[in-house]
């Protein structure tokens, strides 16, 4: 049995997305620039997917930048907003939980002569506000705060930390990238400057993401050269990726309320399962503030890495946290955020669920995971002291 529960680190493509981006590859292959009408019909569908997807995030069109990743819309957003209002300010603020993209491209900034401070996130992996109060002041030009945590799945209060920003007249960015499809995301309610979207992990292609920045605010481009994206974002248009990306957005909007049920259901029937069969073991996180197909656990006296690899030659793929790579042993630093104690910082694993996770799937990973972490604490010689 072949058991996919890493969907936080990508997705399937779901084969009614790869079924309309397939002509773009091989029939409707023009330029989007050009201006022949090969050119010009696919400009039109490339307006239309702006506008289909500002429409979805309740976004104004002229806001959405189609980026090769996230990684590059955070990059851009973070570096081009703060080079580009240095006037205003030379502070920038991040949460201790964000994805490696966001806080290289501080450290970037840092290296540059901006000041950078890292908001602390409590037990549960949540900003509360009186500490982002400590840390803002006249001078912050941009506070970054992930919307949802890749390795824990907690779920920030956006427009509560937006509201305090305000206050200061400092932008705000925020990287949804773990948010679609489990949370409504509407940029107006919200009230955020720039936000980051990554069409794989919502059902959609690699290599194409999403940059939404305020018409009303400049950054300062990462990439130049053609003009496109009105010169925010060079490069001839990823078509078929945009296309893709948009019937993606599109179908996890349409099937967001039955997908969310049907998927919490089973992630607390893999929790439950767990908790009857193994003891020493417990959620990273905050259960109620978290997307319903994340599950992060720490299994007390064995290594992640270990359970990862067994679990692997019975089928089951897993992650032990986005920090904890194949090319990259470091412990997890969003667990330390939240203050793991540093025993347990190597014990974990993140189950992320998807469309297509089934009961059975569930059961059968409830019965190897018991096996697995039995097995392993026998030889553990932690575990029996
Ligand atoms: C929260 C978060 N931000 C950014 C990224 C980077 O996205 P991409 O793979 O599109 O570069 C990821 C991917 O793991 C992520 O989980």
């Amino acid at each position: 049995m072949k058991v996919y529960l890493d969907n936080a680190a990508t997705t399937k493509v779901d084969p009614r997305v790869l079924k309309v981006m397939l002509p773009y590859f091989s029939v409707n292959y023009g330029n989007a620039s050009s201006i022949h009408t090969m050119g010009q019909e696919n400009f039109n569908v490339l307006t239309d997917c702006r506008e289909k997807v500002a429409k979805i995030l309740g976004a104004d069109s002229r806001g959405i930048i189609f980026t090769s990743s996230a990684t590059e819309a955070n990059n851009y957003l973070i570096k081009g907003i703060a080079r580009a209002n240095r006037k205003k300010g030379d502070h920038v603020i991040i949460s201790a939980i964000e994805h490696p993209c966001v806080r290289e491209s501080a450290r970037q900034l840092e290296k540059e002569g901006f000041r950078v401070s890292i908001v602390p996130v409590n037990y549960e992996g949540l900003v509360e506000i009186s500490e982002l109060e400590k840390l803002i002041d006249k001078k912050t030009v941009l506070v970054s705060v992930m919307m949802v945590n890749n390795e824990i799945g907690t779920i920030q209060n956006i427009s509560e930390l937006v509201k305090l920003a305000k206050k200061y007249g400092t932008y705000f960015h925020t990287d949804a990238v773990q948010a679609v499809p489990y949370l409504k995301i509407d940029i107006k309610e919200l009230g955020v400057d720039a936000l980051s979207l990554s069409a794989h992990k919502f059902g959609g292609p690699k290599g194409v993401g999403l940059a939404y920045l305020n018409p009303a605010v400049y950054a300062e481009p990462l990439i130049i050269g053609g003009g496109q994206e009105e010169g925010k974002r060079a490069g001839t248009y990823n078509l078929p990726g945009i296309v893709g990306m948009t019937s993606a957005l599109e179908i996890a909007y349409k099937e967001r309320s039955e997908y969310v049920k049907r998927v919490k259901k089973l992630r607390d029937r893999l929790w439950d399962g767990l908790k009857k069969n193994l003891p020493d073991i417990q959620v990273n996180g905050s259960i109620k503030e978290r997307v319903p197909a994340n599950l992060n656990v720490m299994f007390g006296y064995v290594e992640g890495e270990a359970i990862l690899i067994d679990l692997s030659y019975k089928g089951i793929f897993v992650s032990t946290g986005s920090a904890c790579s194949a090319t990259n042993l470091k412990a997890s630093s969003v667990l330390a955020a939240i203050g793991l104690s540093k025993h347990f910082l190597n014990s974990n694993i993140r189950f992320s669920l998807g469309k297509e996770t089934t009961e059975k799937e569930i059961d059968y990973t409830i019965k190897m995971v018991t096996e697995t972490v039995g097995r392993l604490r026998e030889f553990s010689p932690v575990s029996k002291l």
